[in-house]
């Protein structure tokens, strides 16, 4: 694997608060990430015109944890296929019934994949319970028809044991050398969670509050691609 495969494999979270600073991150790093995760921040202020626009250069994940019931849910996965998304989210803790509503509606568009939050990285629950919950959590989504999930790194390995190698994992809560780790609890360095399996990283303000956020995507991916 290259160093291009491995930026496919990096998503970068646009947590900023307008368009204005998006373009100006989405410029800095357009060469050296595949995909960018617009969250609650950016898509509240922005919304869908700034994901068509984004959409021109990059891969898409909107971050926005769907968890309503599966009616709502089902309709907004519809309004995210719609919009032409690479990959969309809700929280497995919406139980059965909204995830199969929701892998209905997104079997409409095959270019997207559907994937839920298992227990969000920085819960501070026990690691031991915290990773029994996500395996869980990574059964019922995968019983139910999703693609993958969101999990830490820490969990990677069980799930892929027990849902497959090809159920995607994608893992926020990375940090390498001496970064603050802010609100995330079970975090890892990207060379960790290569070798775990993870499938995507998902870096935020490691790289976006970075003085030069092109040369920290790049340290990621050099350690990404170091455990290769
Ligand atoms: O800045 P940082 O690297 O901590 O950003 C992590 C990103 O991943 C944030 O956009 C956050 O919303 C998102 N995320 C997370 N934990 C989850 C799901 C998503 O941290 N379980």
């Amino acid at each position: 694997m290259n160093k291009e495969d491995f930026r496919q494999r990096l998503m970068v979270a646009l947590d900023v608060p307008n368009a204005q600073e998006a373009w100006i991150k989405r410029d800095q790093l357009a060469d050296h990430v595949g995909w960018f995760k617009v969250g609650l921040r950016l898509f509240v202020a922005e919304g869908a015109p700034l994901v068509r626009t984004l959409l021109k250069t990059h891969k898409v994940f909107l971050d926005l944890k769907f968890h309503d019931i599966p009616n709502t849910v089902a309709q907004a996965i519809e309004s995210a296929g719609n919009l032409g998304v690479q990959m969309v989210n809700v929280h497995a803790a919406g139980g059965a019934d909204m995830l199969q509503a929701a892998v209905q509606a997104a079997s409409a568009f095959p270019n997207m994949k559907l994937i839920a939050v298992t227990v969000l990285t920085s819960d501070s629950m026990p690691a031991k319970q915290a990773n029994a919950l996500a395996v869980e959590r990574a059964l019922l989504a995968k019983q139910a028809g999703l693609h993958g999930v969101v999990c830490s790194v820490h969990e990677v390995a069980n799930i892929k044991q027990a849902c497959g190698h090809d159920f995607i994992t994608v893992t926020p809560g990375i940090r390498w050398g001496n970064q603050d780790i802010q609100d995330q609890k079970r975090i890892a360095n990207p060379a960790f969670a290569i070798q775990s399996g993870s499938d995507y990283l998902v870096v935020g303000r490691p790289i976006i509050q970075a003085e030069n956020p092109a040369s920290a995507a790049d340290e990621a991916v050099n350690m990404m691609a170091s455990k290769s």
